[in-house]
């Protein structure tokens, strides 16, 4: 795989990995990204017993309008929805409907918001109400292995490193990695080169460079690492039914270092350390 000016290549993906380096890409990309993460901020309010996932949704399309921005996932392959919804044992991709949230149910919500052109994509885990020590637990290692495969970006590191942080930091707490779904690159179009694993070996895969902008959000399961899609044609699933979690963040390499797009303005980074 190689590298080009994202300035100089077609707006799609081409399979080469696009490289911004124009301060305007990083403004909008951190502007788009406020969108989403302000939204995930609003919702942590919204979720509680007896709210259906319909009813987020319709929150969430709300708010990303009143902003001035775009649902991504509306009409993307065939999507209706701003979010998905992905409860319990479901791994992503849970469509919103007449589910009512209950309490003990843990809810990922992830939202892609397109703001002058630029997509910010994020995710978040929720808690209803009291749930069981084993899914906090699972939620937390979910998040701080988000973040230590964030922490793991910088120029000269590769993919392989990222995704070696994450998985050998899941696995040492007997947590596992799922394999079907990766994080991806994002910017001006929102699924791009190049795919984001959530496992790997250090040294291995493509060198990390300023100005790659993609998404890292592992998803890791509590039991057996196998998903499955049901007849829906989106909703994936744990095959052994075991509890699931996910983080999302969008980031972008600079030349020291990483930024990540999708922070919290509200301080809510952890929204299911709150229960509601
Ligand atoms: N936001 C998801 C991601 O992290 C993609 C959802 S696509 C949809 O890449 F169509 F299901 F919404
Ligand atoms: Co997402
Ligand atoms: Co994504």
């Amino acid at each position: 795989m190689n590298y080009v000016q994202a300035v100089e290549a077609p707006e799609r993906n081409t399979g080469q990995i696009k490289l911004h380096d124009r301060a305007q890409a990083f403004a909008g990309m951190h502007a788009a990204g406020k969108i989403a993460a302000g939204c995930l901020d609003m919702l942590a309010a919204e979720v509680r017993d007896g709210v259906t996932t319909a009813r987020i949704d319709d929150l969430a399309r709300q708010y990303v309008f009143d902003h001035g921005a775009l649902p991504a996932c509306v009409f993307y392959r065939g999507y209706r929805h701003t979010v998905c919804t992905s409860l319990n044992h479901v791994v992503c991709h849970g469509i919103p409907g007449d589910r009512v949230l209950r309490s003990g149910d843990i809810l990922n919500i992830d939202v892609t918001a397109i703001f002058d052109g630029w997509h910010g994509d994020t995710s978040r885990m929720y808690a209803v109400g009291d749930i069981p020590r084993k899914a906090e637990r699972l939620m937390d290692i979910t998040y701080d292995a988000m973040m230590r495969g964030i922490a793991a970006i910088k120029p000269g590191a590769t993919l392989g490193d990222l995704g070696y942080a994450i998985q050998s930091y899941a696995e040492s707490e007997r947590l596992s990695v799922v394999r079907e779904f990766c994080g991806h690159g994002l910017g001006r179009i929102f699924h791009d080169a190049p795919n984001i694993l959530h496992y790997g070996k250090p040294g291995q895969g493509e060198e990390l460079k300023p100005g790659m902008m993609f998404t890292v959000e592992p998803m890791l399961n509590l039991g057996a690492p196998g998903v499955k899609v049901l007849a829906d044609g989106w909703t994936a699933v744990t095959k052994d039914k075991s509890l699931t979690a996910q983080y999302e963040h969008s980031i972008g390499i600079t030349e020291d270092g990483v930024e990540i797009f999708t922070k919290s303005p509200a301080g809510i980074d952890q929204p299911h350390k709150t229960p509601g």
